[in-house]
């Protein structure tokens, strides 16, 4: 794994993701790297569901389903927008925080984050490996028949849908905060 170059860093839509995507070698890396991050108190609370081949159009069909059946108004491409959004990346890493409301020592907001870095690792890994990423949620995020359809426990939640595969085309580059903007000195 080449480490990456991070003013390069850069996510690539998941709807111009395609294969190949990660090899079982490369998916072993990318799982290892994912899961070295900060974790206060040493809880792990963080899990990866893996989404790939058939998998992928199937949770494709059945979101659909919750979605018409949520809302039975919603237009039919919002609908089909559901079926069509797993079919493109070869691989979608689904990462879960396992999160203890009431633990006595480490914050929510703490556990929280440090599944927050998982996400966050697999898109450094996947660009690590010569691949492109991108951190989707939606609404099927924080939808709970999603979460029962994904095997969730009730204090589990997904906190994205991570699309890994080959760039299809060029990734457009997009603006970045202005450092003066977001960067003071505290005196
Ligand atoms: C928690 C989280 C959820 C996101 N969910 C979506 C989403 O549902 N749809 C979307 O278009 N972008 C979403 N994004 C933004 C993309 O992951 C990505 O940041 C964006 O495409 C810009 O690319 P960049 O990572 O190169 O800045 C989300 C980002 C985060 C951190």
């Amino acid at each position: 794994m080449e480490p990456i170059d991070l003013d390069l860093r850069l996510s690539a839509p998941a709807l111009q993701l395609g294969e190949p995507g990660p090899d079982a070698v490369q998916l072993e890396r990318l799982l290892r790297s994912a899961v070295r991050v900060p974790d206060h108190g040493k809880l792990v609370p963080w899990r990866m569901l893996l989404v790939r081949g058939d998998a992928r159009a199937r949770l494709g069909e059945a979101l659909a389903s919750i979605h018409q059946r949520n809302d039975p108004q919603v237009a039919p491409a919002k609908i089909e927008k559901n079926r069509e959004r797993f079919r493109h990346a070869p691989l979608v890493v689904v990462v879960v925080a396992r999160i203890e409301d009431e633990h006595p020592k480490i914050p929510a907001q703490e556990q929280l984050l440090s599944a927050g870095c998982v996400a966050y690792n697999l898109l450094l890994g996947a660009q690590a490996l010569g691949f492109r990423a991108q951190w989707l949620t939606g609404w099927a995020a924080y939808d709970r028949d999603v979460a029962d359809l994904l095997g969730l426990a009730a204090s589990e939640r997904i906190i994205g849908f991570v699309h890994v595969g080959s760039a299809r085309e060029a990734v457009p580059e997009r603006v970045r905060p202005d450092l003066a903007d977001v960067v003071s000195d505290w005196r």
